[in-house]
């Protein structure tokens, strides 16, 4: 693809900032293109990163008509830089516009964009002690007119923003919602695409849980509200000492890069890994009884996030002495060296982009 570069001026050239939480910083260069109906994509351009301007009768502001995908770049120790399966990445965001009904990008293209886009901004990239940098790209829907159809035109675009930890106390395992009233997706909806909507049905929920004094909610099946499913932006496991259990893929929860990687990983820490369909139930009465041993969230922005707590229907049930585990400690050391590059990466997960001006 031919990415047309407009660099920031030097009166707009910033520098990172010493700190940044999740989501919040943003860097000075993004990623756009367009599409139109018979005419595909075209005008991929880099430039500052800023604000768009849309009619308020643009389709994405009424019918939700969006995609994002989440990835990171990692510093690593000889100072380049570390994508993570921005192939397999690419591929999720064109499922995703599949199922809503949006045009695929080119995924070579996609990829092409992220290595740029970091390439320019590499000084974004924060130290390993310090954080990663995240990407989001995104797709928004964008004929400005109302009716409940697929658009005719689209906007995506790719920004990057350097990020500490997902969780404001990393150190400490999570304590997890369990909602039984409340459900995230229903077979044949949207739940394995990465689309906002989604995101928002969740939000009421999530408020409720904060109240409670929980920092996530772990969504159960939802027809029988029965069967473990995922947590808010994670997928989840439970270990069983060395054997871990994560539930299968059935359409409704979102098929993580990073459970995909755990699933490959686990198997050669000496870990045994099964997908599985998870009772609420026997997971709770197996956490009370201390067969569960740890219980963790995967997921890019958070990798490895052990959760020591659970409530479920007014009652608390604690995982671990409701401290981090071996076992979410070997699977977050192992996955993040490959990540960072200060480990070998014998599975081909990540591609390196170098770092210099
Ligand atoms: C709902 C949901 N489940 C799971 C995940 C984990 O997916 P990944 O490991 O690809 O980040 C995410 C994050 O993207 C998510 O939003």
């Amino acid at each position: 693809m031919n990415i047309k570069v407009v660099p920031v001026t030097d009166a707009e050239k910033r520098r990172p900032p010493e700190s940044f939480s999740f989501g919040s910083t943003f860097s000075p260069h993004m990623f756009t293109q367009t599409w139109k109906v018979g005419e595909g994509w075209q005008d991929a351009t880099i430039g500052p990163y800023g604000p768009f301007s849309l009619p308020p009768s643009t389709a994405v502001l009424h019918y939700g008509q969006e995609i994002f995908e989440g990835t990171k770049a990692y510093r690593r120790p000889d100072g380049d830089i570390n994508l993570f399966r921005p192939w397999e990445n690419a591929l999720r965001f064109n499922r995703s516009a599949a199922r809503m009904a949006m045009p695929a990008v080119d995924p070579e293209s996609h990829v092409e964009a992220m290595v740029q886009l970091i390439a320019l901004d590499h000084a974004w990239v924060p130290r390993r002690e310090l954080g990663t940098l995240y990407i989001r790209p995104t797709m928004i829907a964008t004929e400005p007119a109302l009716g409940v159809r697929a658009s005719q035109s689209y906007l995506h675009f790719i920004m990057t923003g350097p990020t500490g930890s997902y969780f404001a106390n990393a150190s400490k395992p999570l304590a997890v919602y369990i909602s039984d009233e409340y459900v995230r997706a229903v077979r044949g909806g949207t739940g394995a695409a990465k689309t906002g909507g989604n995101y928002a049905a969740s939000l009421l929920v999530t408020e409720e849980a904060a109240a409670k004094g929980f920092q996530q909610v772990l969504w159960l099946d939802g027809v029988e509200r029965r069967y473990v499913e995922e947590v808010g932006a994670m997928n989840i496991a439970f270990a069983y000492g060395k054997h871990i259990v994560t539930p299968t893929l059935t359409g409704t929860i979102l098929p993580g890069i990073t459970r995909d990687s755990v699933l490959k990983l686990a198997p050669d820490l000496g870990f045994e890994i099964s997908e599985e369909r998870l009772d609420v139930h026997q997971i709770l009465k197996d956490i009370a009884s201390g067969k569960v041993t740890e219980a963790f969230g995967i997921g890019t922005a958070a990798v490895i996030a052990p959760v020591g707590r659970f409530g479920y229907q007014g009652q608390d049930y604690i995982v671990g002495g409701n401290e981090v585990g071996p076992v979410a400690a070997g699977l977050r050391t192992a996955l993040t060296d490959i990540q960072y590059g200060s480990a070998p990466d014998p599975y081909g997960w990540t591609l390196r982009v170098p770092a210099r001006d």
